[in-house]
């Protein structure tokens, strides 16, 4: 993606925790195509060597292989570093019910670290993933950042318990963060294999085979889906803010539109039918509501356009047009 819209500095170094999972990858390709150097941070737990590959002869990129578990791994990334951008987290509601402790050790103790890391590397601000699961079993709609509910998953106490830390450090250390509630996020090099894969790279890969996608529930829990480009720009835009006002608190990051599981189905069947038309006929098949999940998501995102000038160039259909036509090319 090109970002050179966003006014952001080319001379600054930046850290990219989770460099080479899906998010963390496309942000790493952006900000490197915009002349920055950038420093990846990852253990690939959940990411993979083919995400940062092309990105390795660069010479404004360099690869820690680290955990952030380990303190002394998160300073050794941290050193000479403007900017963290932290998306290292294992994901996944599914997985945090299977192992909570794992779930915790990286999410929560590996995030304590990396804000300990950054403080005393004295970088200038620290952006990090946080999650539309926070909402939990609050009802209300749109989502609106401070009206939560509570954690329906391990996972989500993780993302939540991120957001209460960078808050007590922007209070007691004066260390200046942003958090990006991330909301169902989808596009290139989202992994669509494995027990945890996200449903859309699932379905695609699924209906490629001509196979049918399995829906939990009948279909129609809904999702505000997000396409990578518009959670790049939000990143951006969260290192590029000048607006105190808008510093240490969180932010949505989504469209702003709800799609239901039926609807997402009917359109991954048009826009890959295109390519090969057996797949129109493809029927989905039906099986239980999934533990922890949540019925509906549909953020708002008034707060992030007020604050940070947030623009979001893809809605939920032009973006899976996009993404169905990269995973056509790329995993066919
Ligand atoms: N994809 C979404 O829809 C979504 C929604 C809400 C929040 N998020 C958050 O966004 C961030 C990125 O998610 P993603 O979808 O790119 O997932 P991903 O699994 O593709 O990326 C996570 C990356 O973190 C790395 N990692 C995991 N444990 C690590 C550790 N102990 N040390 C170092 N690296 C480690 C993984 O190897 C992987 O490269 C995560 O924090 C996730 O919780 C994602």
């Amino acid at each position: 993606m090109d970002i050179s819209h966003l006014n952001l500095n080319q001379n600054n170094h930046i850290l990219v925790t989770g460099g080479a999972g899906f998010i963390g990858s496309n942000l790493c390709e952006a900000l490197l195509g915009n002349g920055n150097k950038v420093t990846c941070l990852d253990n690939f737990a959940t990411g993979k060597r083919d995400n940062i590959a092309h990105l390795l002869e660069n010479e404004n990129f360099m690869l820690i292989e680290g955990d952030i578990r380990s303190l002394k791994d998160c300073e050794k990334a941290c050193e000479n570093v403007d900017f963290v951008l932290h998306q290292a987290a294992l994901g996944s509601v599914p997985r945090s019910i299977n192992d909570p402790i794992t779930s915790n050790d990286v999410n929560v103790s590996g995030f304590l670290n990396m804000l300990v890391a950054a403080r005393d590397a004295q970088v200038k601000r620290f952006v990090y993933a946080a999650s539309s699961s926070t909402y939990g079993d609050s009802k209300s709609l749109p989502k609106v950042e401070d009206v939560i509910g509570k954690p329906l998953s391990p996972y989500a106490i993780t993302k939540y318990v991120n957001e209460l830390y960078a808050d007590v450090f922007s209070r007691t250390y004066g260390f200046s963060s942003i958090g990006l509630r991330y909301f169902n996020v989808f596009g290139r090099k989202q992994d669509p294999n494995g027990a945890y894969a996200a449903v859309i790279p699932k379905f695609v890969m699924q209906l490629m085979k001509h196979e049918p996608p399995v829906i939990n529930g009948d279909g129609s829990f809904s999702r505000d889906f997000t396409y990578i480009d518009n959670v790049i720009e939000m990143n951006v835009r969260a290192i590029t803010c000048e607006n105190e006002m808008a510093l240490n608190t969180v932010y949505n990051v989504a469209y702003g539109e709800r799609t239901d599981l039926n609807e997402l189905v009917g359109l991954l069947k048009e826009y890959l039918g295109e390519f090969d038309p057996k797949i129109k006929n493809v029927e989905a098949k039906y099986g239980p509501n999934r533990k922890g999940d949540v019925p509906h998501s549909l953020a708002s995102i008034e707060k992030a356009k007020k604050l940070l000038g947030y623009d979001p160039k893809f809605d939920m259909k032009s973006g899976l047009k996009e993404a169905v036509n990269w995973y056509w090319e790329n995993l066919k």
